[in-house]
């Protein structure tokens, strides 16, 4: 046991003010991740870091220490540049599902390694298992050869990757500690920087869905990542994008998959293209690639990525999705145009209709969700249907609803456009 550094001194330390030393983080991250230093201590230091922060210097060696908790993938050997993007996360957000296989559709490798989601805005992998025979556990050998041969993977992280962080971000998350800059910065740049990607895009969103409320704190975020990735060595972008209304016009997992599928085939919500599309330019170019990725929409290429990719992980790409078993619509109270759709509150509806899980482990009903008939700016008349809840059990209908209850703001005007892309960081 090295018993340089006492938990309790550093605590002391960050709760006052101080700075964390190199050889002091390195001691606190493998000591958590050891079983040494305990929960009781982590939260007092996890609370002291949400007031006091970290300095860029203590967040890279904080980034560094809980990648080295872990092992790290090696891309090398493939003969396509590896470009990855990551989401902090949004209702309705379905953009990697269309963005892996059309970004690999333009000679790219996209390793997406993703989670199951927790709260209210679904995981990726949720959202691919409503496909029938469609599996998200790969092993090492198995991606690399499916990155190699298709260009896209999505599937779960493995447990290897920064430990650190999956114990400490479990603590944050009972310790009301997790909306700190450094420390999400940390969390998912430890994670991407271990997964060994040799580019990263960033979608950090901003607005009531988001994990960040204000703009302000979405480019602070934004910033930090880009930095901690840059320092690295990794190619790091970041685009702050909307995310006050859903994306496109649906949220929960196979009703998400659908809308995908109807992008690749060159329809869908116009705002779920554009981001898709924004996001794959800033991929390709990260990655040196110039291809024009609408090209690669329009003529199919991207469908028959993610058919292969689908089939790939023993997915039916022509598989009927499932359906619920029970929906219920829900009308507008007023005649006007649609002025605001509240993310959060479409989140919260899915979630509670089954599309989300409150607790690791618990399952999630593929078919379950929310869809809406009207996005920002359209014309409503009162007593037309505005969201269509979707369920297996009738029973969850009266909680959605309520929390639909002032999601919308119906205007005698149409609203300013709003743009899905605020700004390019990096
Ligand atoms: N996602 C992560 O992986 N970590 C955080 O801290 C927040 C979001």
């Amino acid at each position: 046991m090295n018993t340089a550094f006492d938990a309790v001194d550093l605590i002391r330390t960050k709760r006052d003010g101080g700075r964390l030393g190199e050889a002091a983080i390195d001691w606190l991250i493998r000591a958590y991740t050891d079983g040494e230093v305990t929960d009781e201590q982590m939260s007092a230091m996890a609370m002291a870091i949400f007031f006091r922060g970290l300095d860029g210097a203590e967040l890279t060696r904080w980034t560094q220490a809980m990648i080295a908790t872990g092992e790290r993938m090696d891309f090398s050997g493939l003969s396509r540049p590896t470009v990855d993007k990551h989401s902090t996360g949004g209702v309705g957000d379905k953009i990697t599902l269309p963005l892996a296989p059309l970004v690999a559709s333009c000679g790219a490798a996209v390793p997406q390694l993703s989670g199951r989601g927790l709260g209210h805005t679904g995981g990726t992998l949720d959202k691919l298992e409503a496909i029938p025979g469609w599996r998200a556990s790969l092993s090492n050998d198995e991606l690399l050869a499916q990155l190699e041969a298709v260009g896209a993977v999505i599937c779960a992280a493995g447990t290897g990757l920064a430990p650190a962080d999956k114990k400490l971000y479990a603590l944050r998350d009972v310790t009301a500690t997790v909306e700190s800059i450094p420390m999400i910065s940390a969390s998912i740049m430890s994670k991407k920087i271990a997964e060994g990607t040799a580019s990263l895009v960033l979608d950090v969103k901003t607005g009531a869905g988001a994990f960040m409320k204000t703009y302000p704190d979405s480019k602070a975020l934004a910033e930090t990542m880009v930095g901690i990735g840059t320092a690295a060595g990794v190619n790091t972008v970041a685009l702050i994008t909307n995310m006050d209304t859903p994306l496109g016009r649906s949220a929960g997992n196979g009703l998400e998959v659908a809308e995908s599928v109807e992008v690749l085939a060159g329809g869908g919500p116009a705002d779920v293209v554009e981001l898709t599309l924004a996001l794959a330019r800033e991929m390709l170019a990260c990655a040196g690639i110039d291809a024009d990725p609408a090209d690669a929409l329009a003529s199919g290429r991207a469908m028959d990525a993610w058919r292969a990719m689908i089939s790939a992980q023993g997915g039916d790409p022509d598989a009927p999705l499932p359906v619920a078993r029970h929906t219920e619509i829900v009308t507008a109270g007023a005649s006007g145009y649609l002025a605001r759709m509240d993310a959060m509150a479409v989140g919260l509806a899915a979630w509670r209709l089954g599309a989300g899980r409150a607790k690791q482990g618990d399952p999630v009903q593929p078919a379950a969700g929310v869809t809406w008939h009207a996005g920002l700016g359209d014309a409503v008349r009162a007593g037309q249907p505005l969201f269509t809840l979707h369920t297996d059990t009738p029973e969850r209908i009266e909680r959605a609803v309520a929390a639909l209850d002032g999601a919308v703001d119906i205007a005698a005007s149409a609203p300013a456009p709003v743009p899905v892309v605020f700004e390019r960081i990096g």
